[in-house]
């Protein structure tokens, strides 16, 4: 691969399709499907429910394919935002290949944690196969994949070691939600059961935030530079936490076995990441800066002092704490949360999109994920 694009392009299978009873007709209208995702974009949406009405042997229902084009759009999505990630403070090597490097930006991320590079390296990785593997599940059951080559439109990072090329999300105009840290902190309170939870980053949540250097003149400043680089520590997290609620809210209306299977398994592995990054979001150090060039404020504070501290901001506190569950009349239980599974695509999609990682982006776009998360959201559990 010579590029983030081809590294979030779907790989057909190589050994062919294995659909049991592909009879003519179905190829024909799934064929057409396939042509209007690749091309056309929003023509998957007219097309699919015709195509997918019926569950084949060997096939997947309707909502199933639309439970895993959901995942796979959000999981290109990661791709493209962990890609820009690893060339500017990751290890571009044969596996994740593009970029160069950059030795402030991985220097200040490394403040973090010695390891950061590695992970942010591995995180890319498992991205890429995510919407890799999704994609080609969906093709050899005849579904439709999901491309998003034609929104790789954004500049990214002109600073030493990013690819010149067309980025689907925007890291440099980051407004971060970290309500989710207190939220896995908290023992009384579960967004399921209507609870809010305060952020651990108040200034991230006001104002934009470069994730990573626009310029080499990001990189002159150590102060604002280390700024940087604990706004990505909180942008990781802020990422992953999604993906970790998303995929057991999603799986409980899966239809087949083996669609909960790829959910679960997926899923554990946003977990993963979500527990590695709260982590080291937790060692980001104090710091203060102003923007030099939107002159937006942004402050880091000990998390650990007043008028933070306390079991709902202890750093050290990575595992999950005991929360109610389902109701309040039953014991506390250590879980992730939401997994609501009502709207839980749109929700999702909300979410990404209150980050700024879309910012650029045109309405066609938009309405294409909103397509999505809508045909997501609708899939019922057992009904073709
Ligand atoms: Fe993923
Ligand atoms: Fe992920």
């Amino acid at each position: 691969m010579k590029n983030g694009s081809s590294a979030s392009a779907p790989s057909p299978p190589r050994t062919g399709r294995s659909v049991p009873d592909f009879n003519r007709r179905s190829f024909l209208r799934t064929s057409v499907v396939a042509g209007a995702a690749m091309t056309a974009g929003a023509g998957i949406l007219e097309h699919a429910p015709s195509a997918f009405a019926e569950e084949r042997h060997g096939g997947i229902t309707r909502g199933d394919a639309a439970i895993l084009r959901f995942l796979a759009a959000v999981e290109i999505i990661e791709t493209d935002m962990w890609q820009q990630y690893n060339e500017l403070c990751g290890i571009p090597d044969s596996e994740v290949p593009g970029g160069s490097g950059n030795d402030a930006f991985t220097e200040a991320v490394a403040t973090l944690d010695e390891d950061m590079a590695q992970y942010i390296h591995d995180n890319t990785e498992n991205e890429m196969t995510h919407e890799q593997f999704i994609n080609a599940y969906l093709m050899s059951k005849g579904a439709a994949p999901v491309n998003l080559d034609r929104f790789r439109t954004l500049p990214g990072s002109k600073a030493t070691g990013a690819q010149q090329i067309g980025r689907i999300t925007n890291l440099m105009q980051l407004t971060l939600d970290t309500s989710w840290w207190v939220r896995y902190r908290s023992r009384t309170g579960n967004p399921d059961l209507g609870d809010t939870f305060p952020n651990a980053i108040p200034s991230l949540a006001v104002g934009q935030h470069p994730g990573i250097p626009r310029t080499d003149d990001d990189l002159s400043d150590p102060n604002f530079l280390q700024a940087i680089a604990n706004t990505a520590g909180f942008h990781f997290p802020s990422i992953e936490v999604g993906g970790t609620s998303l995929y057991p809210s999603l799986a409980q209306r899966a239809s087949s076995v083996e669609v909960l299977r790829i959910l679960l398994s997926i899923g554990g592995t946003e977990v993963c990441h979500f527990q590695t990054w709260q982590d080291k979001a937790g060692n980001a150090p104090p710091v203060s800066a102003t923007d030099p060039v939107t002159g937006t404020p942004i402050m880091f504070p000990d998390l650990n002092s007043a008028p933070f501290g306390g079991e709902d901001f202890q750093t050290n506190l990575i595992m999950p704490e005991p929360c109610p569950f389902l109701s309040r009349n039953l014991p506390v239980c250590s879980i992730i949360r939401p997994t609501e599974t009502r709207g839980a695509a749109m929700g999702a999609l909300k979410a990404l999109t209150g980050m700024g990682i879309f910012i650029g982006q045109p309405d066609a776009f938009f309405r294409f994920m909103a397509e999505l998360a809508t045909q997501a959201d609708n899939a019922r559990r057992g009904v073709s």
